[in-house]
């Protein structure tokens, strides 16, 4: 796997909604060869504190002007630091880490539940050829800012809320059976909560749809050397989430 280490210059950050930021940094060398699925483990370049480096999803990537694109949710000290980081100033940056997906499919469906939908967003792009399907859910409208960010990737746009706000009333695996049902997808791309990838990857296997799913984990080291990622695998195995995945076949990942 060919990774790199840079110091990764802010071009722009902002606030997408409440407290979700979206961050592009210059990483020529990193976004030359990121692929849709795989993530950077981020560390504060001024603050030598080393449990605050961090994996986050690729949200886009700009070959042509070598920019990565970050989409995260402000959850601890790490990520607040983050928020303050001004254009000009840079961050450490090591990537692109991790298996991307597989993206052979011609009618594919993409879920994603909440900030799961960051790494669908590269993956729609990538697509743009072929008519994608996405499906989004998450708490209520407030969180569901999402069809702005796809707009202009793809048309076709399902929508799910817990409370009903935005969209059908309800989760993504609820409406899922109903467009199997409907049309003919040939597979399915899921990122988000472990609940709703397990719902994704029963009703896929269901309906006999190849299922790829993005699992997330906390991540200490991100290449594979310190196993706080791990967890198991159908073979018997237990899988490294950063260097195994974080993409793998459903049918890899014990439920
Ligand atoms: Fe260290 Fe995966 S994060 S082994």
């Amino acid at each position: 796997m060919v990774k790199t280490c840079v110091k990764a210059q802010v071009i722009k950050q902002r606030v997408i909604a409440g407290d979700v930021f979206e961050m592009i940094v210059a990483a020529p060398e990193i976004a030359a060869i990121a692929r849709p699925g795989q993530f950077v483990h981020l560390r504060l370049a001024n603050v030598l504190d080393p449990l605050l480096r961090r994996p986050f999803s690729i949200a886009d990537c700009n070959v042509d002007q070598g920019t990565l694109t970050i989409i995260y949710r402000v959850v601890g000290r790490g990520t607040v630091l983050m928020t303050k980081l001004q254009a000009g100033e840079s961050i450490d940056c090591m990537g692109p880490l991790g298996n991307g997906f597989d993206l052979t499919a011609q009618r594919p469906l993409l879920i994603g539940g909440g900030m799961g939908l960051a790494p669908l967003v590269m993956l729609a792009k990538a697509f743009c050829s072929r008519p994608a399907t996405v499906l989004m859910g998450g708490r209520n409208e407030q969180e569901l800012f999402w069809p702005e960010i796809y707009a202009g990737v793809c048309k076709n746009i399902h929508i799910t809320s817990d409370d009903g706000s935005i969209g059908r009333r309800g989760f993504t695996v609820d409406l899922l059976p109903e467009l199997l049902k409907k049309e003919k997808f040939d597979s399915i791309y899921a990122c988000g909560p472990h609940a709703m990838l397990k719902g994704v990857a029963e009703t896929a296997a269901h309906y006999g749809v190849p299922c790829q799913v993005s699992l997330e984990e906390y991540m200490a080291c991100g290449v594979g050397a310190c196993l706080s990622c791990t967890c198991a695998g159908t073979s018997g195995k237990r899988h490294k989430v950063c260097t195994d995945g974080p993409v793998f076949r459903a049918g890899e990942v014990v439920w």
